[in-house]
């Protein structure tokens, strides 16, 4: 008798780890899809700016604005090539290997790609960052995390809001801590131990801009960051907004600093907190 079927020879378990293992790879084409269709509308935006400035100085012959235009030009071109590089790394990047990397870089670089986003739905982004050692992390991976952090955010405040986003040194445990912050609907307490769940979402499907609803945006975000010997922390108040904390390496036994703040803020009672 012949065998058939895509399990055979294998124990359940290697299937299921098999499983996991395409689903991963379809997470990462989805966030990849969700990231060209947001670069796409980003780099668009970059090139009328060019186009405008070029004629710009078509037009006008006089050195001070022909000088300005190509200053306009040039910081344009410089945003529109970290863009394609930002895509093109994602694309390229398949290895799941973890190097020093610069966190404010990183979270600077994923701001831009969602800028003109953050602007139409009138969502107003703080940056704060203290001092920093480079993280142990995959930059692609963290990068994925974050995205579905901001796009979640985004989605919690559908007539605009708020949203923090901090970086800090939490010495005593010689990790970087990335805070998402929003003032958004923010998330029932008896709701809160589903949300890492594979396919929970509270989403009817993909918003106007094609984004969310397939619950498995925190699922992946929970085990991206548990593979690098991370933390992922939640706080929410309905009403008030919630906010994610993830604890990541350091590259390098850091110098030991006096740490400026505590690690977390985050908003008034009650609060619900969990913690993967
Ligand atoms: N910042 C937030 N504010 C309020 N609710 C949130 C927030 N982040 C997540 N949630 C809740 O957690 C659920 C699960 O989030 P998750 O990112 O896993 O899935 P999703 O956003 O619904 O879909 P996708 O897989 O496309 O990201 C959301 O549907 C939402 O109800
Ligand atoms: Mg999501």
């Amino acid at each position: 008798m012949t065998n058939s079927g895509n399990g055979d020879g294998l124990s359940l378990q290697q299937q299921v780890e098999i499983l996991k293992q395409q689903l991963a790879q379809s997470q990462r084409l989805t966030a990849l899809g969700e990231l060209v269709s947001t670069t796409t509308h980003e780099f668009n935006n970059v090139l009328m700016t060019i186009l405008n400035y070029a004629k710009m100085g078509v037009r006008h012959k006089d050195a001070a604005t022909r000088d300005k235009c190509f200053e306009k030009i040039l910081a344009s071109a410089n945003r529109a090539a970290t863009i394609t590089n930002t895509v093109l790394g994602m694309a390229r990047n398949r290895s799941a290997s973890q190097e020093a990397t610069d966190l404010v870089k990183l979270v600077d670089n994923t701001l831009l790609l969602l800028e003109r986003e953050m602007n139409k739905y009138r969502v107003v982004v703080e940056k704060s960052y203290q001092q920093i050692p480079l993280a142990l992390v995959n930059g692609n991976q963290i990068q994925q995390v974050l995205l579905n952090l901001l796009i979640n955010a985004r989605q919690a405040m559908p007539s605009g809001g708020r949203l923090w986003i901090k970086l800090l040194y939490d010495a005593e445990n010689n990790m970087v801590d990335m805070v998402i912050r929003d003032n958004g609907c923010g998330i029932p307490a008896d709701k809160l131990p589903r949300i890492f769940e594979s396919f929970y979402t509270t989403k009817s499907g993909p918003d106007a801009s094609g984004k969310g609803g397939t619950g498995l945006g925190l699922s992946m975000c929970r085990d991206i960051i548990e593979s690098h010997h991370g933390r992922i922390r939640v706080d929410s108040t309905v009403g008030k907004g919630t906010a994610f904390t993830l604890k990541l390496p350091v590259a390098k036994e850091a110098p030991k600093q006096p740490a400026s703040t505590p690690s977390v803020a985050i908003a008034a009672a009650p609060t619900a907190t969990l913690t993967n």
